[in-house]
Parts: C-alpha cells; structure tokens; sequence
C-alpha cells in the first residue's frame, strides 16, 4: 500500500478494510484529480480481494473530515475540458465506490463539506460524532455552482428533493449531526469514543438503509415537483438575481427536470456544473474571492500570537461593540471609560448581543462573566491587547497611548482604533512608536468581517503580524494597510457615497439609486449604506478626506448634519425607519439604472485605482478583498479593479472621459488607471 501518497489501507483480522485519508501537504482533507485517482485504485485493489466483510472510510486528520474539493483546483482549470474531466472522474469513482457489493461506511468527525459528503452519500451508512464541530453541508451554489459528484442526485434519492434542495443545495448550510440525524442525511450519532463500535455494529447487523419517509418522497414525484421547482424559483428570487447569480436556479431546473434516479441524471448535473463553471464569471469570481478570504486569513500565520485577555479603553459605540465581540468569541474583557453611563450602555448592549448569539443561558451568563467593567484601568497591565477607542482626537488619543504604554506588558499589542487620525501622529507620543498599530473595526463590530490593521512608518512587522493573528483568532478578516488618510475602506467607498449624495441632489429618488446599485449587485443600496455607517460619520470622514486629496463636501451632506438627521440611529437621514428599517417606496421607472450605476462605480474605481498607485494596500487582489468583505462590493464582479479589467481598458477610458465632460473634473481617469 505504500504506493498512495494520501490514503492508508489496512484489512484486520475481521476482514475489515479500514481506508483513511490524510492528504499530504495540507492542514485539512480535500479532494484534488491525486485524490481521486488514489481511492479509484484502492477501490479496484479492493473489489479484486477476496473474503471482504465491508469497507470503512474515515479521516487520519483531527481537522475533520473532508473539507470538499480542492478549490484550488477549480481555479487553477485552464480550459473547460479539465474542468469537465475533473466533474466526471469524481462521479464515476464514486458511482464505483457506490457499487462495491459489500457494506460501506464513512466514519465522520469534525466536517464533512461538498464532495467530502457526496463521498460519504455514496457509502450505504454514514455515522457522525456528536461533537460540535461535526457540521455536514453542500456548500457549492456560494461559489457560483452546485454539486457535481453525483450531490444532486443521491441527497434528494436519500431525504426527498424539497429537504434536500432547501435545507441544504440551496442554501449551503451546514448542518449539525443531530439536525442531519433527523433529516435521515446520516443514519447514526455517537460519541467519538463510539465511533469505531458503530460502524462493526452496521456493518454486521446490515440494518435496512435509509429510505425517505413517505412525506419526503412525496416531493420526488415529477407533477410535484413541478409545483414545489417554482415555489424554491420565486423564494429564491426574492434573494438571488439569476443574472448575477445561475446557480441555484440552475439546480431547480435540473431538479424539475431530472428529477428521475437514473444515469442521465448524473449526465445532466455534471454538464450543468460545467456549464455554470465555464460559461458564467460568476463562479469564477466567488471562487477568487473564496481565495481571497484564505489570502487574508493566511497574513494570520506568520505568528504564533495568542490573545487571552483584551483591555479596551473607551465605551462607546465601537468601544462597547469591540468588547462585546471580543467577550462573545471567548476572550476576558476589560472595558475602561470615564463615563459610567456608557460603560453601562455598552453591558447593555453586550448582553443583547449575546442573548442573540448563544442563546442558553449559561453561555449567555459566561459571556457576561468574561465582560469586566474597569473604570479604573486595572486590566491594561495584565491585558495581551489594548485597544484605544475613544473619540476622535489627537491630543486625547496620544495622551492614552502613552499611558498605556508605560503601563502595559512588554508583549502586547498597543493598538488604536482611530479611522482618520494618522497613526505617526498619535504615536509620536509615545516613548517607542514602533508598538502602535491600528486594528480598525467597522460598524456594526458584530457583522463586518473586515478589520484593516493599519501599519505606521514605523510600526513593525511583529507588532502588524501579531495584530493579524488577534484579528484572525476572534474571526474575523485581517487586511494591512498603511496609515494613509481614511486607510482603504473608507476612502475607497467615500467617494461612491458622496456620488450618491450628488445624485439625491440632482433630484434622483433614493429608491432608484439604491435600486441601481443593487441591480449591478452591491449588497446594500448607497443611500442606505450612508443611513447605516450615519450621516455624521460620513461628513466627518468626508472632510477629512477633501482635506487632504481635495474635492468637495456635497451641500446636502452637511444639511441633513444640521438638521439632526442622522441615519438609521436618529430614525431619520436620506430614508425613514420604522423598528429600524428604511420605508421605501416602489420604484416604477428605472430606465437611468445604468448611467447611475456606472457613475457610483466607476467613481470607487477611479479611487481604488489611487490606493493603488499610492501603495495605501499592497496589491490590486487584497485591495478587491477589502471592498468585497468590508462593503459588500459585488463580490461574483470579483471588487472594483477585477471589475475594471473586465470591462477593458479602452471602453473604461472612454467612459472616463464622457462623464468628466458631462459631470466635471472628478470624473478624471486617476493615472493608476
Ligand atoms: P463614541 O463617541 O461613541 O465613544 C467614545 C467613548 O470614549 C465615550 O464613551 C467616551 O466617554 C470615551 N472616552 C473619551 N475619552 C476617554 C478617555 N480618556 N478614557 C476613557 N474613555 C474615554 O465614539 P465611537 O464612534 O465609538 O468612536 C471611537 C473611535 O472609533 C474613534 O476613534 C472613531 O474614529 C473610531 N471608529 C468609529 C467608527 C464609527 O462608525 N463610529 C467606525 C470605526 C472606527
């Protein structure tokens, strides 16, 4: 057996053929064409063996089970042909491993995603621990496809095609062993130390397999389908606009239509794959970014910094948020602030976040235990971070940080939370600038999964990797910048935002601006957009901005600032909210859809490009991974510069130019371009 390079194989005396995987190089279990080709070979040495009671397949690896196909491989297919190959080599050899004539078993532990579980769908029984970390999904159709090895076919064989479509092909979620348990996707739970003392049960005993209850196989049948094929259609629209985003309309079809057991079904849905992968960017994109959260994840690795303790002076808003966020993720808070009343606030607001979160009570009370009320500071000498929030003032700010430093361990991170000040100027207070970094969370702390951590000139690499890590270990997504004004995010969006305000002034409806932007594929409207972030917010960032690259402050920015309409917060700012949502009226006419959309893009575009130029990010792939996770910029467009190089060169230079005739020097082709 030593001939495999991945997998083990070992017959015991019980004529038992236990079979694991444990992929080479790699952290975690997926599947590439090495993989594939591997277990083809163990399953023919397998079917040529006499005297085999049944085949066990499990994981060696503590990480899980299988993670899914290698996306790697996706985005490394040159021609759609490889891609093609790739699909049906993966069907036929688990239509092989299906068609073995003794009992199979997948033995799964931690997760079992994608072709991970279309692997296991193919075996006759799946038994899962009951860990919490055992989760079983299809996670395909959030990079732009669907399964492909034979998922869309045996899943709904197994639990009827309306559960299988829509607790897990459509929307990709994974699932826990007991929630799986009871859909009849795994036949067993057990303890891990059970596991092993399963399968010999199953395969010896050889109970029936599972078959779908009557209510399950109800959907299968073909008139039925037809009627639930457009119910899933019209739910789903209500989400996905089939232009951007094929996929899950793609597997309906092919549901509706194929929903026959046969080969032709696995035909259809690997051409359908194929299809969705070659002929749409859309999946193409999602897999980029896909990449491109792994590229930020992995500025994570370069330390092996971890946090225990994390002191946060300042209660406000970002404040009270960060330590509530920090506290859910399982780490001890400090919170420090001269107010009580925004100390109490944020407890307040921590204790909602929770409830919402973990929900039993017991979690929700040890989450509360971990959030400590500090008025005095005590926690800044023993905290492994020390995240300064306070209002935004310069002198206020270098006053923190050097008490922070002369009391604070010699290991920890000294970090800023400012989102204008530059870093050069608070640290100059300090007796060794080199400590201060920023981590730059974005409102709402709890749902953005972007942080900028933000270098000075003389911040040092430790001091930026070990703030990665921290960023990496409370989950969310670590991007370096520089401490240009405004860093990447906001500068980058401020500029799509004040369009947005130029067009409210010429008379646009702020329905139909958003109505645009959400019709190229933003994920929030920009008039909405600038209720969340808060109009004050935006003006604020706004001057600081034209302070230093120029330009000018929309008029009405500064009125509705007057006026004390604030946004979402003040129940009023572009839109009205009622339980905190926007009241927005039905757009009848959107024929201006386009020229609106390409006047907001391209004007986030043209300042992407200056990032850029000026090394504020350090290449156009994490400058596109900053937009996409920190806006919601479109991400199956892959961000603004993927997008720019799309569009061309010269068809790019020529919109340029037309619109800085007809709209003004803003409009000018920035020279990155
Ligand atoms: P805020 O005004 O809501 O809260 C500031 C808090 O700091 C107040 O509770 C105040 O009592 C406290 N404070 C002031 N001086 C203090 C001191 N010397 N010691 C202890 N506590 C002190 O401000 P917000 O919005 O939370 O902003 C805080 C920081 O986060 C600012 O630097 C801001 O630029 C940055 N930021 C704000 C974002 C936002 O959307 N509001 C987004 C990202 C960053």
């Amino acid at each position: 057996m030593s001939d495999y390079k991945h997998w083990t194989m070992h017959r015991d005396a019980s004529d038992l053929i236990w079979l694991g995987l444990d992929r080479q190089g790699a952290s975690v279990n997926t599947i590439n064409n090495e993989v594939l080709n591997e277990l083809n070979g163990l399953l023919h040495d397998i079917s040529q063996l006499q005297g085999v009671k049944g085949l066990i397949i499990r994981s060696l690896k503590t990480s899980g089970f299988i993670a899914g196909a290698d996306i790697h491989a996706f985005a490394h297919f040159n021609d759609p042909a490889q891609a093609a190959d790739f699909l049906r080599k993966g069907q036929a050899v688990f239509s092989y491993l299906e068609a073995l004539p003794i009992p199979t078993i997948a033995l799964i532990d931690g997760f079992c995603m994608g072709g991970g579980l279309e692997l296991a769908l193919a075996c006759d029984y799946r038994i899962a621990t009951d860990s919490d970390s055992t989760r079983l999904g299809l996670p395909e159709i959030l990079l732009g496809f669907h399964p492909g090895w034979g998922g869309t076919v045996r899943l709904p064989k197994l639990i009827g095609g309306f559960h299988a479509l829509s607790n897990m092909i459509l929307t990709g979620a994974s699932l826990s062993a007991a929630k799986a348990k009871q859909l009849g996707v795994i036949d067993e739970v057990v303890p891990m130390r059970q596991l092993e003392r399963a399968a010999l049960y199953f395969i010896h005993k050889a109970p029936a397999r599972h078959r779908p209850t009557a209510f399950q196989k109800i959907s299968n049948y073909a008139w039925v389908r037809q009627l639930l094929a457009k119910v899933m259609r019209y739910s789903v629209a209500k989400k996905a606009n089939i232009l951007h985003y094929p996929a899950p309309y793609a597997v309906i079809d092919l549901w509706e239509k194929e929903g026959g057991f046969d080969e032709r079904a696995y035909l259809k849905e690997a051409d359908s794959v194929e299809r969705l992968i070659v002929q749409s960017d859309t999946a193409a994109n999602l897999i980029r970014a896909f990449l491109l959260r792994e590229r930020l994840k992995g500025f994570a690795k370069e330390s092996d910094f971890k946090a225990h303790h994390v002191h946060v002076i300042g209660a406000g808003l970002m404040g009270g948020d960060i330590a509530a966020y920090c506290a859910l993720r399982g780490l001890r808070v400090t919170l420090q602030d001269h107010s009580t009343e925004q100390m109490a606030n944020a407890y307040a607001r921590a204790h909602q976040l929770f409830n919402k979160k973990l929900r039993k009570p017991r979690l929700v009370q040890a989450a509360m235990d971990r959030l400590i009320i500090d008025p005095n500071g005590d926690g800044v000498a023993s905290a492994d971070v020390i995240i300064e929030a306070i209002f935004e003032n310069l002198e206020a700010k270098q006053s923190v940080m050097s008490d922070v430093e002369k009391k604070a361990k010699p290991s920890a991170i000294l970090a800023t939370n400012t989102s204008s000040i530059p870093l050069d100027d608070i640290s100059q207070a300090m007796a060794d600038p080199a400590r201060l970094v920023g981590i730059h969370f974005f409102n709402p702390v709890a749902k953005m999964e972007l942080v900028e951590v933000v270098n000075s000139s003389k911040t040092t690499q430790e001091m930026n990797q070990k703030a990665c890590a921290f960023v990496n270990q409370i989950g969310r997504l670590p991007l370096p910048v520089s401490s240009s004004p405004g860093f990447l995010v906001n500068r980058v969006l401020m500029p799509y935002l004040m369009e947005c305000v130029q067009l409210l002034s010429e008379g646009y409806s702020a329905e139909v601006i958003d109505e645009a932007a959400l019709s190229f594929g933003m994920m929030m409207g920009p008039v909405e957009l600038a209720d969340t972030v808060g109009m004050d917010v935006c003006l604020a960032v706004a001057l600081n901005l034209t302070a230093h690259f120029g330009g000018a402050v929309p008029e009405k920015l500064k009125q509705m600032v007057e006026a004390g309409k604030l946004g979402r917060k003040s129940g009023e700012g572009f839109y009205r909210y009622k339980n905190g949502k926007p009241m927005k009226a039905k757009v009848k006419d959107n024929h201006s859809n386009d020229e609106i959309a390409n006047r907001l893009i391209l004007r986030m575009v043209n300042e992407a490009a200056a990032c850029l130029r000026e090394g504020v990010v350090a290449d156009a792939d994490l400058l596109d991974a900053g937009m996409i996770f920190g806006t919601g910029f479109a991400p199956f467009r892959g961000g603004p510069m993927h997008y720019a190089k799309d569009f061309g060169a010269d068809k790019l230079n020529a919109m340029f130019s037309r619109l800085e005739t007809q709209y003004g020097e803003r409009f000018k082709a920035d020279t990155g371009l």
